[in-house]
């Protein structure tokens, strides 16, 4: 990809849900190319959201599609609901998969792209023998758990460093890398910079009064 294919997710964590398809429907004529749906279960992070009942409910309306990070202990029983019910990319947590290849290929086999998320602490290279199953990395720029948080100045470095796994296993063209987590007008020119193809952020996005401004001005840095 090139620089300009940025692709900007915005993350409903930091939505008004009382008002949940409004708010779907807002960031999707401010420009917003997919939906962050962040699922945490108490567990794996220390924080919980929700699951498959609302994500059903947010496919009714959204018309872009819905890019679905679990954050939960045990994806390998669980994900294939997810694809059920809407997910059009599904990422799990390395750290949580008890088989990580089986389950990329379970999620593909349903009709997904399969994407897997790292923990900031977690060593990229676990990553190798996954990587010509998977269809998106995301890179974790805080711990994982909640919206708001402060961007890892390391983001960038294993954002490069994954792309260029990618491209010596000759996978590069076929694998979006994500980075999420303290997305901003100035974190987002670090990440694009090493290689980033899809930006995540809900504080940047929600959180604006402006949200067409602040997608484009996500998209537009560089
Ligand atoms: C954190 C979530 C993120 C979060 C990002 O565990 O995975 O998607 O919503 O929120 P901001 O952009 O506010 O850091
Ligand atoms: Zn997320």
């Amino acid at each position: 990809m090139t620089q300009t294919d940025v692709l900007v997710s915005p993350s409903i964590l930091s939505a008004d849900f009382l008002h949940l398809a409004d708010e779907i429907r807002s960031v999707e004529s401010a420009g917003a190319d997919w939906h962050h749906i962040d699922v945490m279960d108490g567990h794996f992070v220390p924080n919980l959201t929700f699951g498959l009942p609302i994500i059903r409910q947010i496919k009714s309306v959204a018309k872009m599609p819905l890019d679905v990070h679990i954050m939960v202990d045990n994806p390998d029983e669980v994900a294939p609901g997810y694809v059920e019910a809407g997910a059009d990319w599904l990422t799990f947590h390395i750290e949580a998969s008890k088989d990580a290849v089986a389950l990329a290929k379970a999620i593909r086999a349903k009709g997904a792209k399969a994407g897997i998320s790292l923990r900031p602490a977690t060593s990229i290279e676990s990553l190798k023998p996954i990587l010509p199953h998977l269809d998106l990395v995301l890179i974790m720029s805080v711990n994982p758990g909640f919206g708001g948080q402060a961007f890892m100045a390391d983001a960038p470095d294993r954002i490069a460093a994954i792309a260029a796994m990618a491209e010596a296993a000759g996978v590069r063209r076929q694998i979006k890398i994500s980075v999420d987590g303290g997305i901003n007008s100035a974190t987002a020119k670090f990440c694009r910079a090493r290689g980033a193809d899809v930006l995540v952020a809900g504080t940047a996005v929600y959180g604006a009064k402006d949200r067409r401004l602040a997608i484009t001005t996500l998209r537009e840095s560089k």
